[in-house]
Parts: structure tokens; sequence; C-alpha cells
């Protein structure tokens, strides 16, 4: 693999989060508004070519992981065939995907023919009634086939519970308890001021911080032993005495995982994120369709990486909850 680039503060450029739609199948309304998002024409979203040119690109200059999110990837046609391509870029050594389950499970098979090992996947509850409260959509059987889909082929899960107070707390332990029987990593993630402008305002502070999931899940199982957290990671990760699996805590936003931080993402229409936090920082489009060439385009890209700031995350963070942004997370890709 290439050495990697490393930005102003030493950080390293590994990982790629590359959104491949703005379009999601769900209306989960911590992320949304009932009536969506408003959608980029299909001509302003990166096309699959310019995608693999990026993270060629990208590869040179250190990416070795490349994460898939949405929604739900599958939303975009022919995402298998564009898979297979980005697992010939040189360097690119880890493909893995987050997604909501929806359309993952006929695709499957063709995950493990590429050899995804690992695939993130949004579930907030085992409820059917409350699924549907949350997503606004009555998916959750195919979420369901998805995942069992994924355990049978030997392919590594992790659910992505957003913790919500009133919505799903009592979904929290029947959750967790998944991880008994199944090798599966369930993570619990702290809400964070991105619903796309949703009218049904947020919560003025965060009523279920890291310190209140981790106690309501040791009231039910007993002691949480925390597991080592690799660089960059942003869950802290505990076993349960007895269980196959794993929980996790996602503080995404009490805590910032910017001293370890990474990651670079590419939006669906070619925005360039140093920081889940900025608005964006290049846009990559004006320059594939500029005619630059590689050298003009790493070089920009570089600038972009090396210039990040310390921490994007301080300023978010201190404003109320409830003064929410108006991105939403199907754009940023999570
Ligand atoms: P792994 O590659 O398995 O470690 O995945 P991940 O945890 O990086 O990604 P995933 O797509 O499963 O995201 C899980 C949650 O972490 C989502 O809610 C993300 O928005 C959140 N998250 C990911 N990166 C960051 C980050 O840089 N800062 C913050 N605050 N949250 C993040
Ligand atoms: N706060 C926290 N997590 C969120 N996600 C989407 N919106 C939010 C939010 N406002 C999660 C999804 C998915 C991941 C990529 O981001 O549930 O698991
Ligand atoms: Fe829900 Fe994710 Fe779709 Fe947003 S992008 S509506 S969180 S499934």
């Amino acid at each position: 693999a290439a050495t990697p680039l490393y930005d102003q503060h030493g950080r390293p450029l590994e990982y790629l989060r590359l959104a491949v739609t703005d379009r999601c199948n769900l209306r989960c309304f911590y992320c949304m508004p009932e009536e969506g998002i408003k959608y980029m024409p299909r001509h302003e979203l990166l096309s699959y070519e310019e995608m693999l040119r990026l993270t060629g690109l990208l590869a040179g200059l250190g990416v070795r992981k490349v994460r898939l999110t949405g929604g739900e990837p599958f939303v975009r046609r022919d995402l298998v065939p564009f898979m297979e391509r980005l697992a010939q870029l040189p360097g690119i050594e880890d493909i893995s995907l987050t997604t909501n389950g929806v359309l993952t499970a006929p695709h499957v098979p063709a995950l493990a023919r590429l050899g995804v090992k690992a695939v993130n996947l949004s579930l907030d509850t085992l409820d059917r009634e409350r699924f549907f409260q949350i997503t606004r959509r009555d998916e959750l059987p195919k979420v369901l086939e998805t995942f069992h889909a994924l355990l049978d082929a030997g392919i590594q899960v992790k659910i992505n519970a957003v913790v919500m107070d009133g919505q799903n707390i009592d979904a929290l332990i029947p959750l967790a308890a998944l991880s008994r029987d199944l090798p599966v990593d369930v993570r619990f993630i702290e809400e964070m001021p991105f619903n796309g402008g949703s009218h049904e305002a947020g919560p003025a502070s965060l009523p279920w911080n890291h310190v209140r999931i981790r106690q309501l899940l040791e009231d039910h199982f007993g002691a949480l032993l925390p597991v080592s957290m690799a660089a960059g990671a942003t869950a802290s990760e505990y076993t349960i005495a007895g269980h196959r699996g794993t929980v996790g805590i996602i503080a995404a936003y009490s805590r910032t995982f910017c001293g370890t931080c990474n990651r670079l993402r590419l939006t669906a229409e070619g925005g360039i994120k140093t920081c889940l936090y900025d608005q964006g920082v290049l846009d990559t489009r004006a320059l594939l369709r500029g005619g630059k060439s590689d050298e003009e385009i790493i070089a920009a890209l570089s600038a972009a990486f090396r210039h990040r700031a310390a921490n994007g995350f301080e300023a978010e963070r201190q404003r109320p909850l409830h003064q929410l942004s108006f991105e939403s997370m199907a754009t940023i890709g999570g």
C-alpha cells in the first residue's frame, strides 16, 4: 500500500467513506423530514466512473479502506459491478458497507463472493410497529432477512442503533441481547444533530449519553468489560460474560474522535468533507468535469486533507441540540 498522507495534525489518510447515493428508501425521523430531502438530479451525482477515478487517486495517497454508505447503497443501480471494479483498484484492501438493509438481502451472495468482510446494519428496534414509527416505512421484515442472510454467509455484522429518548429505549436490551447467541456487535449511537431539517424538533440536550446507555446495559447484563479500541475507531466495545458477540457505544455527540480520525468523506455529488461537521471543502465534480489532470486532482485532494481542521466538532457540540443542522445523514452517509 501507498505511504499514507498525513494532515497538519499528524493524522493519516486511510479510510474513505463514499456516499453512493443521496436517496433513501426510509424516512427515519432523526435523519429526514416526512417528505424527504431535496434529491439531486442524476447528472449532478458522480458517476461510478468518476468515483473509481477519485478512489484510485486516493489509494495513491494512502486510502486502504472504502466504506460505501447510503441510506441503502443498493438504492443505486448496478452497485455490485461497481464494487467489483473498486475491489480491483491497487491499494484498496477493504471494502465495507453501511446500510439500512432494506434491499441488501438478495445481494448477500455477491458481497460474500467479493470478499466483503463486514456490513454495518442500521436497526433501531426489533418491534415492527415501532420500526414503522421511527422510519415511516414498514420494512422491518426485509431488514431482518438481510441480517440473517449476512450471518449465514459468514459476513461480520455490526448493528447501529441510534438511542432516542422516548422512542426506542425499551428496544436497547432486546437489541443488546442479540449478542448473547449471535456473533454480532450491537452498537448504540448517541443521537447527533443531523436530520435534514425535520420539523419534529429534537431534544434540547442529550438525555441518553454514553454513560447512561452503559448504565442501562449494566443494570441488565452485569459488568461490561472494555475491549481495547483500534486507532480511529468510533465505538467503545465491550464484552458481556456468556455472550458470543459484543456491544459497543458510540459517543457521537458527547465525545470527539477527532484525535485519531483517519477518514475522508465523499458525498454523492462529489463534495469532499475532511470532517463530518464541515460543509464540504472541495468540489471534485468540478475538477473531474473540468478536464483536470490526475496530478492536478491529486494536488487538490492532498491540500484539502493536509489543511483539515484539528477539531470540526467543538463548535457544533456547543450548540443546543434543538438548533438543528439542516444537513441529512443520507447526504453525508454517516
Ligand atoms: P467501522 O468501519 O466498522 O468502524 O464503522 P464506523 O463506526 O466508522 O461506521 P458506521 O458507518 O457504522 O457509523 C457508525 C456511526 O458512527 C454513525 O452514526 C456515524 O455517523 C458515526 N460516525 C462515523 N464517523 C464519525 C466521526 O468522524 N465523528 C462522529 N462524531 N461520528 C462518526
Ligand atoms: N444521529 C446519530 N446517528 C445517525 N444516523 C443517521 N442519522 C443520525 C443521527 N442524527 C446513523 C444511522 C446509521 C449511521 C450511518 O448513521 O442510523 O447507522
Ligand atoms: Fe434512515 Fe439512514 Fe435513510 Fe436516514 S439515510 S432515512 S437514517 S435509513
